[in-house]
C-alpha cells in the first residue's frame, strides 16, 4: 500500500524538510503527480486550503501532523501551490485544456 513509502525510513522529526519542493517531490508528488490524488495547482486555491487539506485529510487524502510536515514548510508550500496559474500545473492532465 502506498503508506510504505520511502519516507518511512527517514527521520521523522520536523524540520527536516529542506524546503517546500522537497516536501512536495517527497510527499505531495507521490499521489498527486501520479494520478493517485486530483490535480492541485492553477484551481485557485487559497494557501489556506492546502493547509487545512494537510492537517485535517479529506477522505483518501491523509492527514499529517506537525511531527511529519512542519508548518514552516507547509506554509511555504501552500503558497507556492497556491501561486501556480492554471495550464503550467506539473502534469497539465485535468488543468481544464480542451
Ligand atoms: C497517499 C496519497 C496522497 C498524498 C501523499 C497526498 N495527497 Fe493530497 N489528496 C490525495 C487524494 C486521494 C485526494 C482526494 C481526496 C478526496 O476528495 O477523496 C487528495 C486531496 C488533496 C487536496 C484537496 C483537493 C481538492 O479538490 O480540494 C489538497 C489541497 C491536497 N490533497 C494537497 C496535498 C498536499 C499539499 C500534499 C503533500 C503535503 C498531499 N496532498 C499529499 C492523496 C494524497
Amino acid at each position: 500500500m502506498l503508506l510504505a513509502h520511502p519516507w518511512a525510513g527517514q527521520a521523522q522529526s520536523a524540520g527536516q524538510w529542506q524546503n517546500a519542493d522537497h516536501l512536495y517531490t517527497k510527499i505531495c508528488g507521490n499521489c498527486h503527480d501520479s494520478g493517485v490524488g486530483p490535480l492541485i495547482t492553477g484551481r485557485d486555491f487559497k494557501p489556506e486550503h492546502y493547509v487545512e487539506v494537510v492537517r485535517h485529510g479529506n477522505k483518501a487524502m491523509p492527514a499529517f501532523r506537525i511531527t511529519e510536515i512542519d508548518d514552516a514548510t507547509l506554509q511555504a508550500l501552500a503558497k507556492q501551490l497556491a501561486e501556480v496559474p492554471p495550464d503550467t500545473a506539473s502534469d497539465g492532465k485535468s488543468g481544464g485544456k480542451p
